[in-house]
């Protein structure tokens, strides 16, 4: 079975050139990680200069899918334990063994994850956790200082079904300065 999540063929294309420009000892961090189905994408390409570090960030206090997955997906999830257990049981199927180590976990808040990382440490960060008007603030103020110059801060579910969303995006970002694509939304570290 796929991994099941929320992911979509917009932010594969993205992962796809992220890791075409990845080099030996970069970082990257996913904010909201759920089962893995993105991040879990990103860790099986190939890094043309080397392995990055790749950051699991999550609070996987829940079970993500209730009202969404099919029924039978749902309850194979909860099978595997706890939302963590269920992450890790899911880079196991699906990643062979010497692709694993590239990433990291970190079971925190968005923002308490953010503090362990140096300013401008990060060549990017991709957010998908609460879609809320201030969590969405909360995350960008937390993560952009963390991009090195150049680097992006990006994000998913910029959508009418998620004003807080393109409302934070639009406040941190003018339009000259981010890029969407569907419902994904890039922004550059000038
Ligand atoms: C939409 S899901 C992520 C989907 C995932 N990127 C995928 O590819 O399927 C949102 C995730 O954000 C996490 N989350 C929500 N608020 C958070 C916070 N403040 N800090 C860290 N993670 C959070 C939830 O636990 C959940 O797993």
């Amino acid at each position: 079975m796929t991994i099941p999540g929320w992911s979509d063929s917009d932010i594969f294309q993205l992962y796809d050139e992220i890791a075409a420009t990845l080099r030996e000892g970069d970082e990257f961090v996913e904010v909201g990680v759920a089962y893995g189905s993105s991040l879990v994408y990103l860790a099986d390409r190939e890094w043309p200069r080397g392995k990055p570090r790749l950051w699991a960030v999550d609070l996987w206090d829940e079970h993500m899918g209730g009202d969404n997955l099919p029924p039978d997906v749902f309850a194979r999830m909860q099978a595997l334990g706890s939302p963590m257990d269920a992450f890790v049981a899911m880079v196991k199927e699906h990643l062979p063994f010497e692709r694993r180590d590239v990433i990291g976990m970190k079971k925190q808040s968005s923002v308490e994850a953010s503090k362990e990382f140096r300013d401008g440490s990060l060549a990017g960060v991709f957010i998908d956790a609460r879609h809320t008007l201030d969590c969405c603030r909360q995350d960008i103020a937390a993560w952009l200082p963390k991009v090195r110059k150049g680097g992006w801060l990006a994000g998913h579910d910029y959508s009418p079904t998620f004003l807080g969303v393109m409302q934070a995006v639009d406040e941190a970002f003018g339009w000259a300065n981010k890029e969407l694509r569907n419902s994904v939304w890039i922004g550059r570290r000038p």
